[in-house]
């Protein structure tokens, strides 16, 4: 279909987006501020007359995916020098100007706090780049509603910016001070989204159970959130051991919306690790709450994250981490090498263990975690889940996917069910990722 002649007037933007769910809510806010200000959405670079890479700076990994790319898109620009090219996110903050120095063919930097001037930034880029990495205490851009994929579950940001400062983190510094987004402009986003044919909200936030606005904490927003006709399912990421509280364990046992899944970030099984990484709690706190947590609600499905080879670690502490996977038995775990990122307070340290032991001690991790979600998914086989459809399998024709309350994949013959519906899945097989089943 050849484009209308104003859709050929408008600019295009082209975004990619690199990380974590913050940052796929935070471009589809962006998405937002852009069509506002007259932009249309390419789907390909070539088709675009701005590029925008939403970006993450947790590990040197992912930074230097972006420098990568950055590359290929500067030969691009090389051959249509009128195209804008910006970094936005979390490494434009992490990195701030010396990023125009890696990367000269930039036209705009703009960090977390300043996507509200990004139209004002691309109209000013000129032959000096626009650069704007101003954190903003009070910015939750909470009056623009970001842009929806048409999916039946959205991400919904309930806060931003995170205030624990653990010893390995970039986040406080490249997201700024914790602010929680009030509650009527929460409830007002998803009320919209639940009558565009959402089903399932993911509220986010870097500590998301640390919610809070006037008197409403987060146990109160949940059950907020559960009132909302239309909305079936709510799930929230990424919530923090320390700031789990009663009230919020008894909303996620009394909503029945509220899904019984909880990725709680465990980071070590050591408690001197633990300590050198400043998590605010030991093994047996942890340990303590796991055991609340699975006799308050039933069912419930546990992940986490993990990082191996922080400054310091010996294999007596490895081994811990090995024996509280196993004793805590997560359905699954993200793990991650131990990257040592500049402003953060490890970064004095140092890095003590070598990037191959690092890569023995994650195979370690991973091989085991394997095994136990595999062990854990089997225990599914010949049960009955509830699940609410999503739409087509990645694999098998005819098949559709869709999520247990306990956030696993399922995947099962469509037999007529549609996106949106909640149907119930009898288990039939499992591996270590997914469930395959058919309708009840
Ligand atoms: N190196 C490796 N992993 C990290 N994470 C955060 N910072 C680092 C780092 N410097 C991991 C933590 C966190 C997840 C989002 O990323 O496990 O929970
Ligand atoms: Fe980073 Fe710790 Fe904040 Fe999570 S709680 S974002 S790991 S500083």
């Amino acid at each position: 279909m050849s484009p209308s002649a104003a859709e050929q007037r408008q600019p295009r933007v082209y975004m990619e987006t690199y990380g974590c769910q913050m940052n796929i809510a935070d471009s589809q806010t962006v998405a937002a501020v852009l069509r506002r200000a007259g932009y249309a959405a390419a789907e390909r670079p070539e088709d675009a007359d701005v590029i925008l890479l939403n970006t993450c700076a947790i590990r040197e990994h992912a930074e230097e995916r972006v420098l990568g790319r950055l590359s290929d898109l500067a030969r691009l620009k090389h051959r249509r020098p009128d195209i804008r090219l910006g970094l936005l996110g979390c490494m434009a903050q992490h990195n701030r100007a010396s990023l125009v120095e890696k990367a000269p063919h930039l036209d705009l930097v703009a960090g977390p706090d300043s996507y509200r001037r990004l139209p004002e930034m691309i109209g000013r880029a000129g032959f000096d780049p626009a650069v704007d990495v101003r954190l903003d205490r009070a910015e939750t851009y909470a009056d623009i509603t970001p842009e929806h994929d048409g999916s039946v579950r959205a991400y919904v940001t309930a806060m931003r910016g995170c205030d624990k400062f653990c010893a390995f983190c970039v986040v406080p510094y490249v997201r700024g001070r914790e602010r929680s987004v009030a509650p009527e402009d929460l409830l007002r986003e998803i009320r919209e989204l639940a009558q565009r044919g959402v089903r399932e909200v993911i509220l986010l936030g870097q500590t998301v159970n640390a919610y809070r606005f006037g008197d409403v904490d987060f146990g109160a927003l949940l059950r907020m959130v559960a009132r909302v006709d239309g909305i079936e399912r709510i799930r929230f990421t990424s919530p923090h051991p320390s700031d789990m509280t009663e009230r919020m364990i008894e909303a996620m046992a009394s909503e029945p919306k509220v899904q019984p899944y909880l990725h709680l970030p465990v980071q070590s099984g050591s408690n001197r690790m633990l300590a050198a990484m400043e998590r605010g709690y030991t093994v047996e706190q942890y340990l303590a709450l796991v055991e609340r947590l699975r006799a308050a609600i039933a069912g419930l499905a546990l992940s986490t994250d993990i990082i191996v080879g922080f400054h310091g670690e010996e294999l007596s502490d490895h081994e811990r981490t090995l024996a509280l996977i196993r004793s805590v038995g997560y359905d699954q775990a993200f793990t991650f090498k131990y990257s040592l990122r500049e402003h953060t307070r490890a970064f004095r340290l140092g890095d003590t263990v070598s990037e191959e032991e690092k890569g023995r001690r994650l195979a370690e991790v991973i091989a085991l975690q394997e095994s136990i979600s595999l062990e854990r998914n089997r225990a599914a086989v010949g049960n009955l889940f509830p699940v609410l459809v999503e739409g087509p399998a990645r694999r098998g024709e005819g098949m559709l996917a869709g999520k247990t309350p306990q956030f696993k994949t399922a995947i099962f013959p469509a037999r007529g069910a549609r996106p949106g519906d909640i149907v119930n899945v009898r288990i039939e097989s499992a591996t270590a990722h997914t469930l395959v089943g058919s309708i009840a």
